[in-house]
């Protein structure tokens, strides 16, 4: 099946190879999104796995239901964080998984279409939330965080250099009017970055505006809590599988692979699987990820 419109799925042939269920059990993707590693991890996969999706995004989550539907009672779905993957396991049931999976980050449905002010393209209240119902959106963190921290959060999470200028700008600009769409933060940006700094390949606020998509989801403290419960998961010779798409979360990625080697898990191979050039040319999501694979030893 093609895939739905609004999210080309990265690294799925790798993802299928590593991951798909050999023998019947549970598959668990926490971050099931418009479901194209689901659809296909339950396509190639042996017909008696069952697989879990999780999701914080209501909206995703009912995407995937459409898409899954044909799999009937192979597919369960649950909305909420895999910062709680081991309670919505218990939830549905799961006490072992044969493989789990993490795609970090937003899909692209979410950037074009979400409006929820993802993308500095378009004007768009600023939201940046990935499950609405939860936490503060964007606007209310520009509008009320102490400039040091808004420069924290911007050279941290997003690399931007000129991180306290921007938090800078931000704070000079809620003091006449508050942060409401992303075109206010576009300019507030824009008037941080010395025009000679623009880059002629990146628009000026990418950096910004991934650094408070982190801050608002709190993903890299969701991600070191998830990654121990996930591993927790695997029944022997199941594998892990995170898909990452910058430093900061590889970095996580790796850090706690490398913890957990040490007591009955193993990397599966030495450097992170990457996107070839012909997919890269499809999808140019696929540039920056990132998939690493563990797995646990298979009991002696
Ligand atoms: C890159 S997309 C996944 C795409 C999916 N693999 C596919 O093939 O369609 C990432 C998804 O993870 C979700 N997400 C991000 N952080 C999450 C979290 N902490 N808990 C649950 N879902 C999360 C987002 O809402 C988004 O739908």
């Amino acid at each position: 099946m093609a895939d739905e419109p609004g999210h080309v799925a990265v690294l799925v042939d790798e993802v299928t190879f590593l991951l798909r269920p050999r023998h019947g059990g549970w598959v668990v993707d926490g971050t099931v999104g418009m479901g194209g590693h689901a659809e296909r991890l339950l396509e190639t996969g042996d017909q008696r796995a069952r697989l879990l999706g999780i999701d914080g995004d209501p909206e995703a989550l009912a995407r995937a239901r459409r898409r899954l539907a044909r799999f009937g009672d192979r597919v369960r779905l649950a909305h909420g964080t895999f910062r709680h993957l081991r309670r919505h396991a218990r939830e549905a049931g799961v006490d072992e998984a044969l493989a789990v999976l993490l795609d970090l980050g937003l899909s692209s449905y979410q950037l074009d279409e979400a409006g929820r002010g993802f993308s500095f393209q378009r004007e768009e209240p600023l939201d940046m939330r990935f499950d609405p119902t939860q936490g503060r959106p964007a606007a209310e963190l520009l509008n009320s965080l102490p400039e040091p921290e808004l420069a924290r959060i911007i050279a941290e999470y997003g690399e931007e250099r000129a991180a306290r200028r921007i938090a800078r700008r931000i704070v000079e600009r809620r003091r006449r009017a508050p942060f409401l769409t992303t075109a206010d933060l576009v300019a507030a940006v824009k008037a941080g970055v010395p025009r000679a700094a623009w880059s002629p390949r990146r628009h000026v606020a990418t950096r910004t505006f991934q650094a408070l998509r982190i801050a608002v989801n709190d993903e890299l403290q969701s991600l070191a809590e998830a990654l121990p419960q996930a591993a927790a998961l695997l029944g022997a010779g199941g594998r892990l599988g995170v898909i990452s798409f910058h430093s900061g979360e590889d970095r996580i990625v790796k850090q706690s692979f490398r913890r957990l080697a040490a007591g009955g898990f193993s990397e599966l191979q030495p450097a992170p699987v990457r996107a070839g050039a012909d997919e890269i040319a499809h999808n140019p999501r696929a540039r920056s990820a990132r998939l690493r694979v563990l797995q646990r030893l298979e009991a002696a």
